[in-house]
C-alpha cells in the first residue's frame, strides 16, 4: 500500500515548507518535491491545506470508575472521536482504586483497549497504593514499555496517595528513569473546604471552585516540586489551571527541578462562570482543578506561546447529564470531568493560531511533538520524518463550523464547548499509513490501534529540555 500526500504545507514543531510525502506501508518513506512514486499509489491533494504530524493527547480517561459511576466512552468511541479531531495517539490514565491491586488494574485497562481502539495508545500507570506487589508490578510494567507513572495528590479516599507513597514512587521512577505525572491539589484542604461550604448550606456547582481554590492547587504543585527536588525524579504536572500554580512550577524549574507542565483545553477557553450556571448546566462544567477566573487564561496563553507550558491535553472525561445530576444537592458528588478529545486540536488551532498569536510551530509542538518527546514516543510519533509512523493530519483551514453535542462522536449527551466556532478541521487523517478519517467521518478500521511500548525516558534520544 502506497499513499502520496501532495502539495501540502508541512508544519512540524520547527519547520514549515511545501513538499510531498510518500507513505509506504505504515511509515513515511520519502519527503520532497516532484517525487517519483510507484504505480498504483493513491494520491491525496493537500493544496491549500496544512499537513501536521498526528496529534497526541497525553491525558485522557476512557475507562474510569470514579465517584460511584463510570465515564461514558468505550475505547471504540473515544478513539474514533479522537481521530476525527486529528488525535492519532492518546495516553490514558490507568487509575485503579486504591483498594485494588495494580496488576488487576493493568489487566482490566489493557484488555478493554486491545482490539477496540482505532488509534494508537499507551498508558500512564496510576500508583494509587504502595506495597511489595505494587512495586514488583511497576518494575514489570516499566520493563514492558509502560514508562510513565501517574499519581493523584487529590481525591482522598479514592485515587489519592499519602506523602510516603509519593516519595517511594518518585524514588523508584528516578531509579528506572521514568517520568511521573501528577494531579496537584492539596487533598486535606479540599476536604476541609468542602465540609465547611456544605455546612454553610452552599451545595450548588458554583461552590466547586471555592472548595479547591487556586492556592490549593499552587500548594499541591509546590509540594510535588519539592518531592521531585528531594528525589531527583522527572515530573510532569497535569492540567495546571492558573497563574499561581504556573508560578510555583516555573519557580521550581528555575531552581533546577526537572518538571514539565501540561494545561488542558478547558482551562484555556472556559472560565468559572460556566460552572456558576444554575443546576445541571453548571455541573456540566465541573472538573478538577476547577474552571478558574478568566484572568488566568491570559497567563496560560502567554506561557503556552513562550513554551513554558509544554503540552496542551484534554483530561477528556465524559459523564452524561444524568450522571452530572448525581450532585444536584451536593456539588462534591458531581462526577468531575469535561469531554474534549474530539475538539482539542480544532479549538487550539482556532483560538490559538487562527484568532490568537500562537505560532503554527508551537501549536504542533504543544499538541503533538513535546508529548512524544517527554513520553518516549519521538520520533516514531510527533514528527514528519522519513521512518516516522505515517500518522498525518491534512488540515483544512478554510473549514468553518461549530461544536455541538449533536454532531460529536464522543459517547455523551452534552458538550462543554457547545456553540464554539471552529476555523478549521482535519480533512484526512492517517494512522500508520491507513486513511482513518475523511471530512469529519471515521472511515478506518475499528480496533486497529496498537499499544505503544516505550523505552524509559532516560534512554531516549531527542528529548525536550525540561
Ligand atoms: O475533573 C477531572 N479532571 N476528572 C478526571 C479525573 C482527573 O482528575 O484527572
Ligand atoms: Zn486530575
Ligand atoms: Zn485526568
Ligand atoms: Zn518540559
Amino acid at each position: 500500500m502506497t499513499l502520496l500526500i501532495k502539495n501540502g504545507q508541512i508544519v512540524t514543531a520547527d519547520r514549515q515548507y511545501t513538499a510531498d510525502i510518500l507513505i509506504e506501508g505504515e511509515t513515511i518513506s520519502l519527503i520532497g518535491e516532484h517525487l517519483i512514486v510507484p504505480e498504483g499509489t493513491e494520491t491525496i491533494d493537500a493544496t491549500g491545506q496544512y499537513v501536521f504530524p498526528g496529534f497526541i493527547d497525553p491525558h485522557v480517561h476512557v475507562h474510569l470508575p470514579f465517584m460511584g459511576t463510570f465515564a461514558k466512552d468505550t475505547h471504540a468511541t473515544a478513539s474514533q472521536a479522537a481521530l476525527i479531531g486529528g488525535t492519532t495517539t492518546f495516553i490514558e490514565m490507568l487509575a485503579p482504586a486504591g483498594s485494588d491491586e495494580l496488576r488487576d488494574g493493568w489487566n482490566t485497562w489493557s484488555r478493554m483497549a486491545e482490539g477496540h481502539s482505532a488509534c494508537d495508545y499507551t498508558f500512564h500507570i496510576g500508583v494509587t497504593r504502595w506495597d511489595e506487589d505494587t512495586e514488583r508490578t511497576l518494575r514489570e510494567l516499566v520493563a514492558s514499555g509502560m514508562t510513565s507513572f501517574k499519581v493523584f495528590l487529590a481525591y482522598k479516599g479514592a485515587f489519592g496517595i499519602e506523602d510516603a507513597t509519593l516519595y517511594r514512587t518518585l524514588t523508584l521512577a528516578k531509579e528506572l528513569g521514568v517520568v511521573v505525572t501528577a494531579h496537584c491539589e492539596n487533598a486535606e484542604l479540599v476536604a476541609q473546604l468542602q465540609a465547611k461550604l456544605l455546612s454553610e448550606g452552599k451545595t450548588g456547582p458554583e461552590w466547586h471552585e471555592p472548595s479547591r481554590p487556586e492556592q490549593v492547587e499552587a500548594d499541591g504543585t509546590a509540594h510535588f516540586a519539592t518531592f521531585l527536588e528531594m528525589t531527583g525524579a522527572e515530573g510532569y504536572v497535569v492540567h495546571l489551571s492558573n497563574a499561581r500554580s504556573l508560578k510555583a512550577a516555573l519557580d521550581a524549574r528555575r531552581r533546577g527541578v526537572n518538571i514539565h507542565i501540561e494545561s488542558v483545553i478547558p482551562h484555556f477557553l472556559l472560565d468559572k462562570t460556566f460552572a456558576e450556571r444554575p443546576g445541571v448546566e453548571g455541573a456540566k462544567h465541573v472538573m478538577s482543578p476547577p474552571l478558574r477566573d478568566k484572568a488566568n487564561q491570559t497567563a496560560l496563553w502567554q506561557a503556552l506561546k513562550d513554551g513554558e507550558i509544554d503540552t496542551v491535553a484534554t483530561d477528556h472525561c465524559p459523564f452524561d447529564v444524568q450522571q452530572k445530576r448525581m450532585g444536584e444537592d451536593n456539588f462534591t458528588l458531581i462526577p468531575n470531568g469535561i469531554p474534549a478529545i474530539e475538539d482539542r486540536v480544532n479549538l487550539l488551532y482556532t483560538y490559538g493560531v487562527s484568532r490568537g498569536a500562537l505560532s503554527l510551530n508551537r501549536f504542533v509542538d504543544a499538541a503533538s511533538t513535546r508529548a512524544a518527546q517527554i513520553f518516549g514516543l519521538y520520533p516514531k510519533k510527533g514528527a514528519i520524518e522519513v521512518g516516522s509512523d505515517a500518522d498525518l493530519v491534512v488540515y483544512d483551514p478554510a473549514y468553518r463550523g461549530r461544536i455541538s453535542a449533536e454532531t460529536s462522536h464522543v459517547n455523551n449527551d452534552y458538550s462543554g464547548f457547545e456553540g464554539f466556532e471552529i476555523d478549521g478541521r482535519p480533512s484526512v487523517v492517517t494512522v500508520r499509513g491507513q486513511v482513518a478519517v475523511r471530512n469529519g467521518a471515521f472511515v478506518g478500521e475499528p480496533g486497529r490501534g496498537q499499544l505503544l511500548r516505550r523505552a524509559p525516558q532516560a534512554e531516549q534520544k531527542g528529548r525536550a529540555p525540561a
